[in-house]
């Protein structure tokens, strides 16, 4: 039987929407790509639009739409939370009510119109419940047959946790956290508190924790308090929170301010204002609980299934430090985590649940690969189309017959310090670019961090970078022995790569720790001695591997820096013309799309009148 499900998600953060046939997925992308505007929540119209044209299939054919949570049970959670905080949450309940009403809890009639846009067909509508939509979307695409299942979040309906199983085409729930009671919410309210944004600082938190010390009394301080005041973790991993601290149930900020500020003797932190020592003990305090408490919940999600493998997701599976370290527990043999571990993926996890649990259809798995197709499944661009826009630009650009000549020349621009904007084929589908929408630098560069976080990507200096080795030499790199092809783990940099700390390092500021040079690939070696890691095989994305292989065999280093090709603030690019506009306004000094390498009009002394003439365009 065959069967094609479209799955959307919509209305909270990061919509998405996804073409699941005969339950392999041909193409995905979240609405953020098309509109331009970061996390876009809106009903993802354009992602339909692409999703629906690049599979080739009419929506009046489609078997099912399902959209990744139950409106109706949300609904509930509201109303049950303003009800029991009454009349603390009056403010906020008078602002998000009246939208609920108008627009959340007729979802059903909401999306039936906006779908009435592809056609006209009474296509079954489904909801699968949150949680099982992220667990769908992070057992079904894994390699695994049977596995422990994991997902963490804010928050769905009513659940922040869920402990599920997985086997075949099956997944039972076994133990579910409940809101208020969020490990997601509870680190967004920290990373509120450290002055970053909620739903996309995260990451910003995570990154700013290592600079904190371990050892220092006053992390100790701060972390004690947190957890005599405002959480209680249980052996099984679950925790209770003390709403007293916490405004997120009922009003429209994340932390009580002025309690917090009693509590630990500080305030919350302006944004943009600078980073004291006591952001960063605090960002390290939190991390620490956080991957305690994803120990435990490993543990038991182990115990009471009895598997050896791990599947993950939900938008705290996205805290790769703490993943790093999961797998270096050996809690599990193996750990498979969604790629698109946040809500974008929630569409995914809806579409493999219409087709597994609600079509009841078999798995067909052969169980050496996970089914993402290296996350390449959005839109992509061919030559003549890259060449409207150099043509639109007036922008000098030089065609590469052959692609070994591009990938050398890149290296060796590589090499000499250049940064370049990396565009080739499907873009990536969840957070991160993998080398299709990336922007490359030299690793062992000590200049490059600074550089390319100032110049490239206007953000804040602390913030690092990650690599992508050749899978097949990760090992003299990265303390790693299976594949990372996601970035979704940070690891150890091997010893014999390190230089040592000098004497009284924590007592140094956070810019002169920053810029302290501690391997000998520094531009991607985080302050703990650590790096994100994304590995890269010849058969997932033969280009960007060809690329840093040239640059091996120029320099010996089988490393390079892979950023996200974006500004702060910005999505990641789409389009040639998102691409050569973002160039245009950084610092990058090429851009490589497709078979042509893009300069910029003031490089042009440094080539030669012949390499000038086949630069131009007019
Ligand atoms: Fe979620």
């Amino acid at each position: 039987m065959s069967g094609t499900i479209l799955g959307i998600s919509a209305f909270y953060h990061d919509s998405a929407a996804v073409i699941l046939h005969n339950g392999e997925i041909l193409a995905a992308a979240q609405e953020e790509r098309f509109t331009r505007k970061k996390h876009d929540s809106g009903f993802p119209l354009h992602a339909i639009e692409y999703v629906l044209s690049e599979s080739g299939i009419s929506f009046n054919d489609l078997q099912a739409v399902a959209f990744y949570d139950k409106p109706y049970i949300k609904f509930e959670r509201l109303l049950e939370t303003y009800h029991a905080f009454v009349p603390r949450g009056l403010k906020s309940f008078i602002s998000a009510i009246p939208v609920w009403i108008k627009e959340k809890l007729f979802m059903k009639k909401l999306l039936r119109d906006e779908l009435k846009k592809f056609g006209d067909a009474k296509i079954p509508l489904l909801f699968p419940e949150h949680h099982l939509s992220h667990a769908a979307s992070a057992f079904y695409p894994s390699p695994f047959d049977e596995a422990a299942i994991l997902t963490i979040d804010g928050v769905g309906e009513w659940a922040t946790t869920t402990l599920c199983h997985g086997k075949n085409n099956r997944i039972r729930i076994l133990e579910e956290l409940h809101f208020p009671h969020s490990i997601g919410l509870f680190y967004s309210a920290i990373t509120y508190y450290c002055g970053f944004r909620v739903n996309s600082g995260e990451y910003k938190l995570m990154g700013l924790a290592p600079y904190g010390d371990p050892e220092s009394d006053q992390k100790k301080a701060i972390k004690q308090k947190i957890l005599d005041d405002l959480i209680d973790i249980k052996v099984d991993g679950s925790i209770l929170l003390n709403m007293k601290y916490l405004n997120y149930a009922t009003g429209l900020r994340m932390t009580k301010d002025k309690k917090w500020t009693k509590l630990f003797g500080f305030p919350p932190r302006k944004p943009e204002s600078e980073i004291t020592s006591q952001y960063m003990d605090l960002a390290l305090a939190v991390q620490e609980i956080l991957e305690e408490i994803i120990m435990k919940l490993a543990s038991r999600v182990k115990e009471r299934t009895g598997c050896n493998k791990l599947v993950m997701a939900g938008g705290v599976a996205l805290n790769s430090v703490a993943n790093g370290k999961l797998l270096k527990s050996g809690i599990f043999d193996d750990i498979w985590i969604q790629p698109a571990a946040g809500d974008a993926g929630g569409a995914l996890g809806a579409a493999y649940a219409a087709w597994y649990i609600w079509k009841g259809m078999e798995r067909r798995n052969d169980n050496l690969a996970d089914q993402m197709k290296g996350v390449y499944l959005g839109p992509s661009f061919n030559d003549r189309q890259i060449l409207l826009t150099a043509d639109q630009y007036k922008a000098p650009c030089h065609h590469f017959r052959d692609f070994n000549e591009l990938a050398k020349t890149t290296a060796k621009k590589i090499d000499e310090g250049a940064v370049i904007g990396w565009f080739q084929g499907r873009m990536e589908y969840g957070p991160r670019a993998l080398g299709n929408r990336s922007i490359l630098g030299d690793a062992r560069n000590p200049e490059m961090q600074k550089k390319m976080n100032l110049k490239i990507k206007f953000r804040e200096g602390f913030r690092p970078f990650a690599p992508t080795v050749l899978e097949e030499d990760m090992e003299e790199y990265f303390n790693l022995n299976i594949a990372s092809p996601y970035m979704l783990l940070v690891i150890p940099v091997n010893e014999k790569r390190l230089y040592p700390l000098p004497d009284g390092y924590h007592q140094l500021t956070l810019r002169d720790k920053l810029y302290f040079q501690r391997s000998d690939i520094p531009a991607i070696t985080h302050i703990d001695y650590s790096a994100r890691v994304q590995s890269v095989n010849q058969t997932t994305n033969p280009r960007y591997w060809q690329v840093i292989s040239e640059f091996k065999k120029l320099t010996g280093c089988s490393v390079v820096i892979n950023t996200s090709f974006n500004i702060r603030g910005e999505p990641i690019v789409c389009t040639p013309e998102d691409a050569y506009r973002c160039f245009m306004r950084t610092e990058m000094d090429y851009l490589v799309m497709g078979d042509y390498m893009f300069i910029k009009t003031e490089q042009k002394e440094i080539f030669s009148k012949e390499d000038i003439d086949k630069f131009s365009l007019d």
